[in-house]
Parts: C-alpha cells; structure tokens; sequence
C-alpha cells in the first residue's frame, strides 16, 4: 500500500531535498515551502530517515480533514485509530504546527488534540499512553491550516541532524543537513578539492566526506519507527544492509580544514576521529594568510556571523581583505559563503554569481557563489562599466 511522507527541511533547500528524495524512491514528489511530499510503500520511510542528508524529519501522514476549532480537532483525532499504530505502553507528545489558523490558543488546541488521543485508547484497551514532553517515544506532527489539518506520525525521533557523530559543538556550529544541503547546492561530487578555511567543529568537512564515501548518515543512531506496531525488522535490516555501498578504491577526495582558533580543530579533530576520518587534513592557519591548496577547487564556508560570534566593525575590515585574497589566488575556484551578514555582497568587492537564501535555525542568511576568474569578478570594475553607460545614455 502506498504512504504518504511529508520530509521536512531547512528553508531553502527543498529543491535539492526534491532530488534527493527521489534517488531514495521517493515517488508522486511535490515540495511546499520548508518540506516535501512523497509517496512509497512503508519502508521508503526506513530508507528515508537513513539514508537522506538533508531532511530534518520524515513525517508519516496518517489522515486530514477540515476543521472550525479545537472541538472539530478532538472529534477528527478520536476518528484516527492510534491503537493501531502504536502500543498504549509508548509514551507520546503532540506538537502543532500552525500555519494562519484561526485557533485561539494551540496550547488548548494541543491538549484537545491529546485528550482525544488518550480516549481513543481508552476506548480500545482501557488504558491511557503517558505524555512525555521530553523524551517522547512517538510524537504526533498536527499541521493546522485555515480550516485544514493533517494529521502525522514523526517516524524520526531526534531530527535527522543529529547524526550521532558529533562529540563535540564548536561556537556556533551550522546544522549538519544544512551544511549537507549546501554542499549539495555547490555541485561539489568529491572529485574536486573541498576547502573550509574557518572549519570549527568541522561539519562541511564530515558531511562532505560521508558523501564522498557514499556513508549513510544515520547509520549510528536511532529511529522513532522501531516504535510503531508495522515496524518490520527483517525489513529494517535489509534497508541497512543495502545502504551499505562499497567503498571505492583510489584516493580519498582530498577535503582540508583550516581554523585559526587551535581549540576548534581540536574539536574538529574529535569528531573526525571518531568517524574514522583522519585522513581530513586540518591545519591552525588564519584565513587571511593562506594559499590556495590546488589550482582548482570549492571553497565552501560560513565565516563568524556578527550575530553568534565575530565583532561587526572587525568584519567590516575583514570582508574586503577575504576579498581581496579570492581574488589574487583562487582564481578556477568556485566560492561558496553562508552568512546572515547583509553587508558581505558590499563589502566583498566581488559579484556574486548566484545568492541562495537559506535558513540557518532561525537566521535568515544567504549562500553567496563566487565564481572565481583570473582577472574577473571585480566589481568596482563592473559598476565603472556601468556607470559609463549609464552616463553614455546606454544601459
Ligand atoms: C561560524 S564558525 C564556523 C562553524 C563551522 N562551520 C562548524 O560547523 O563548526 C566560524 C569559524 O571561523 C573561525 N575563524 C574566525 N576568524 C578566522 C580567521 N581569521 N582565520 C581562520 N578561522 C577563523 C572561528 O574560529 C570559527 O571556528
């Protein structure tokens, strides 16, 4: 029987969630703001929450209707039989997502929603599931619109970010679907060198390996659908065992770190090692004093933000420098920066070729490309250029 899954990921990359969903065999795939549909018989959903680098979340959809208040919600969620997907002995958590509904307080609206739940249980086997805001064994996603709701069972637990490799968080790290995303969005395949001059804990560097490795990024954690009555371990254990690629001869992609901070390599040296990754080279250097480590390469990074970390004033110095630096020596690069820093396009002196708004958590940022050109990308170059047509009357 075919399934409806609702993958949920950071805005801004749900095209590249798209395509990704549909090399896993995700089927019938539509993408709305924040997530995307897809269809497939129940174990996608194994493959999915394994196997996909960007999605936050993989979503069951067990039922929609439509609704006026809290009292059209209780009534829906006593028609939805819960005691079939999941023992009275697992303890839930209902969370609302709201999108311009007319309900006057979610709290009530999610306590409706729960009581309906616990009734229905009631109902069938004379007991009640525990509530647990904590550490819940199942949650229950309600999606509340004008007057639609759709109802869904998270088959992910923990969001897939947490991947389970990392010991240790830098300052500020970036999420690891996200720096996966991006990597993504950069075209990088692994044939290339990868860069991270401001590297932290190294997350570019490790989701950029495990893709290059063609390693599953959940393969060292846990998932809420071992919780569900359907859940099918033969099954479950096939899905592992087929994501299981082996690994190519011939090098490895070469992928470097560099950090001017001694304590974040350290971390970023933790988090390698503990994924057996320590042929990641990673060197103590100051972004502005290096070279480039090849002819041709992707550099991809988000430097200090203002917001988390870095002084704004001290940026304001340092953008036009980093500039500077791409501009004399990366020539046959492609440069990718993500920062919530407005300022950067301006003061970079370079012309980005594309910009790419992504949400990094709640900060609304942007991944600016530079393709890097012996002699281009200059852009007080270019705006003379137009400002003497502009002058000339041309355009
Ligand atoms: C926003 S954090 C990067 C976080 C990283 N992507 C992660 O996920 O852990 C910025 C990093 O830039 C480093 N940094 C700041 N100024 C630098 C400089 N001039 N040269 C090299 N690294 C620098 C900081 O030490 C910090 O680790």
């Amino acid at each position: 029987m075919m399934e409806k899954f609702f993958a949920t990921c950071p805005r801004g990359l749900e095209d590249v969630l798209s395509q990704e969903l549909q090399e896993l065999g995700g089927q019938e795939i539509r993408s709305t703001p924040g997530g995307v549909e897809c269809q497939g018989v129940f174990p996608l959903c194994y493959r999915l929450n394994l196997e996909s680098r960007i999605a936050s979340r993989i979503l069951w959809r067990v039922g929609q209707g439509w609704y006026r208040d809290e009292e059209d919600l209780y009534r829906l969620a006593s028609s939805l039989p819960w005691p079939d997907y999941f023992s009275v002995d697992c303890h839930i958590k209902v969370r609302m997502i709201a999108q311009h509904s007319p309900l006057k307080s979610l709290e009530f609206a999610t306590l409706r929603v729960k009581d309906a739940i616990c009734d229905r249980f009631v109902r069938v086997t004379h007991a009640r599931p525990e509530v647990s805001k904590r550490h819940p064994d199942i949650q229950i996603v309600v999606f509340v619109a004008v007057d639609h709701v759709v109802w869904y069972i998270d088959t992910s637990g923990d969001p897939l970010f947490k991947r389970g490799w990392r010991k240790v968080a830098g300052e500020a790290p970036i999420r690891e679907n996200l720096a996966a995303g991006i990597l993504r969005l950069t075209g990088w395949t692994g044939e290339r060198v990868l860069l991270d001059p401001m590297c932290g804990a190294g997350t570019f560097l490790i989701e950029a390996a495990l893709m290059a490795k063609g390693i599953a990024p959940g393969r060292g954690r846990e998932f809420a659908f071992r919780h569900l009555k359907n859940f099918d371990s033969t099954t479950w254990d096939h899905v592992r065992q087929e994501s299981i690629k082996p690994i190519l001869p011939g090098p490895s992609p070469s992928i470097i770190g560099y950090d001017e901070d001694a304590n974040a390599l350290t971390m970023a040296k933790r988090n390698l090692e503990g994924l057996g990754l320590e042929d990641i080279r990673l060197d103590q250097v100051d972004v502005l004093d290096m070279t480039p480590p090849g002819p041709k390469g992707f550099l991809v990074t988000n430097p200090p933000y203002g917001v988390r970390m870095g002084d704004r004033s001290e940026l304001e110095e340092w953008y036009p420098k980093f500039g500077n630096l791409l501009k004399q020596q990366f020539a046959g690069w492609g440069v990718y920066v993500l920062t919530a820093d407005s300022r950067l396009p301006k003061l970079i002196h370079l012309a980005p070729s594309r910009k790419i708004p992504l949400f990094n958590g709640p900060l609304e940022s942007r991944l600016y490309e530079f393709q890097m050109v012996a002699g281009g990308n200059r852009k007080p170059a270019r705006q003379a250029r137009q400002q003497a047509l502009n002058k000339s009357g041309l355009k």
